[in-house]
Order: C-alpha cells, then structure tokens, then sequence
C-alpha cells in the first residue's frame, strides 16, 4: 500500500502556462508521440538538422568501393553519425546492437545495376522495421522513370503501414537517365513524395533554384551526396544546401572513400549543425585528418 499523501499544500504552479508541445520539424506537429519520438533520433531537436551516413548501396550495387567490409569502415565511425541509412542484412550481420543512433532501414528494391533500376518492389515489412527498432524507412521513387507508378505506389504503401507503427518513411527522389537534376524535376519529385505522404525527404542540390526546392517541399529535405567529390567541394555543396534551407545530408560515397571519414564526418557535423563556413569545415578536415588518421577508410 502506497503511504497516504500528508501533505496538506500542493502547488500546481497555476499561473504558469503549459509548453508548447509544437514540434521542432518542420510539417510534423500532426504526428504521434512514436512517429516524432523517431525522427528526434534522426534529426538532433537542438538544431533540427541531421548528418545522416548512407551505407545502403550494395542492395543494388554489391560490395561498393570502400564498403566491402563494413566491419572495418563503417563500424568504428558509425557513432559519429546521428542516423545511419543502411539496409536489413548489414543491420543485423554488421551492425552492433548497442548502437544508439537513429536507423534508417532501406525498404526497397529489386533490380541489381545490371536491369532497369525503376522496377523496384518493397523490400521490407513494417513488422520487421518495428522489430529492428529503425527509427525510419527509406523508399525510392523514380519520378520520370519507366515503374514510376509502381515506385510510387511502393511510397505510399510504405507510408500506410509506417503509420500503423508509428514508423516514419524517407522518401528517395532518384533521378533516372535522361533526366536533369535541375530545381524543376526536383521541386517535382520532392513535392510528389511529400504530398504522397513522405515524412522525410532525400533529393540531390542543385546549383539554381534549390531554396525554391525547399521551400515548395513541406517536410524536411535531406541532400544526397551522390559521386564522390574533392572534399572541399562536399563541404560546400552540403553549406550550400543547408544555407538554402536543406535539414540535413545524408552522405555516403563522400564520407566513406574519403581518405579520412571521421575527420569528413566531424567536418560535415560543424557545417551542418553549427553553420560553419565550408572554409572553415575544411581546415577542421585538414586538421582532423591529421589526428584521426584513416580510420574506417578503406585504402
Ligand atoms: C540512393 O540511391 C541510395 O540510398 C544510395 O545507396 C545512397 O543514398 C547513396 O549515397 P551517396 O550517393 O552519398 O553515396
């Protein structure tokens, strides 16, 4: 039995109002306790951004250069990160599970690099994804694309299941052959996968426009780093997409076949969350590189 309560003076604080329970989001105050809970562990609430580290690529590439062991580049710099995108397999085979960042699990595909990329099919039950305890999904969505229908209707069955758990989906927007990256195909797809129900949103920048990008999508934008780049030029591309309104990146090739990829993971972490200038990031890089060495880099 619970003692009785004496005291005769209780203070409910009367004249101070409630928080606001608006959420740090941008377009996820609508969302359940569970669907938020997960995106604060892939967007940091203190600055409503995310460096998001992308290892998925071999569920249509196989063993890409520098993840033929995950073991040994992605592991040790895993925790840098504040979600990792990667797929079910590598999860539970490589991945610890002490890891205590956000998990964004791959819920598509089909078609090796070999066949027509578009024809992709889920992947992946919510079941499973809730078993994992992945803190979202990730869908592609090939806009202009010969399965377009098919990648979208796979988007939108994703979201419908994702709010059965609570689970929210990261819609990709991949830009097949033939077709511009420019703001207007963006601006497109990105809105097609926000107004079909995607909570996060994964697009590439682009030189003009992307702010409209951005601004046209009601969800948050995450930017791509695609092929590997001088790490200079990562740096100020990804300033240049948070400056213009991006909420993160979500970076593989870029991080990974760095020669050092904590000292790329610490630099992008500065320019995203604090706003660094891409000047600055890269000293920081130099300077890191030194230090950390090449650890988890794959030469
Ligand atoms: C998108 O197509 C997949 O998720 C990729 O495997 C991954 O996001 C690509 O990352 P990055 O282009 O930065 O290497």
């Amino acid at each position: 039995m619970p003692e009785v309560d004496v005291v005769e003076e209780k203070e409910f604080f009367v004249h101070i109002p409630p928080p606001d329970q608006g959420f740090f989001l941008k377009g996820s105050a609508g969302y359940d306790w569970g669907m938020k809970n997960r995106l604060a562990r892939i967007f940091n609430p203190a600055t409503g951004r995310t460096v998001m580290l992308a290892f998925d690529h071999g569920y249509f590439q196989g063993p890409t250069s520098g993840l033929e062991r995950i073991d040994l580049s992605i592991v040790p710099i895993a925790p840098r990160a504040d979600a990792l995108m990667l797929t079910r397999g590598v999860l539970r085979s490589v991945i610890p599970p002490s890891h205590r960042g956000g998990l964004v699990i791959r819920a598509s595909g089909g078609p090796s690099i070999l066949r027509e990329l578009s024809n992709e099919r889920l992947a992946l039950d919510m079941e499973d994804a809730a078993r994992m305890n992945a803190s979202a999904v990730a869908v592609q969505v090939f806009v202009g694309g010969e399965f377009e229908t098919q990648s979208v209707e796979n988007l939108t069955r994703l979201v419908d299941a994702g709010y059965r758990f609570g689970i929210p989906v990261l819609g990709v927007t991949a830009v097949g052959r033939g077709l511009d990256r420019d703001s207007r195909y963006l601006g497109l797809a990105t809105r097609m996968c926000a107004e079909l129900g995607a909570q996060i949103v994964k697009t590439y920048h682009c030189d003009e426009g992307f702010e409209r990008v951005v601004a046209g999508c009601p969800v948050p934008v995450v930017v791509a780093g695609g092929k590997k780049m001088p790490e200079q030029a990562a740096l100020a591309m990804a300033h240049r997409a948070i400056q213009e309104g991006a909420a993160g990146v979500d970076m593989g090739r870029n991080v990974f076949q760095s020669p050092a990829p904590v000292a790329m993971l610490e630099a992008l972490a500065k320019v995203v969350h604090e706003d660094m200038e891409p000047g600055d990031a890269y000293k920081l890089y130099k300077d890191l590189e030194k230090s950390h060495g090449s650890v988890g880099g794959y030469r």
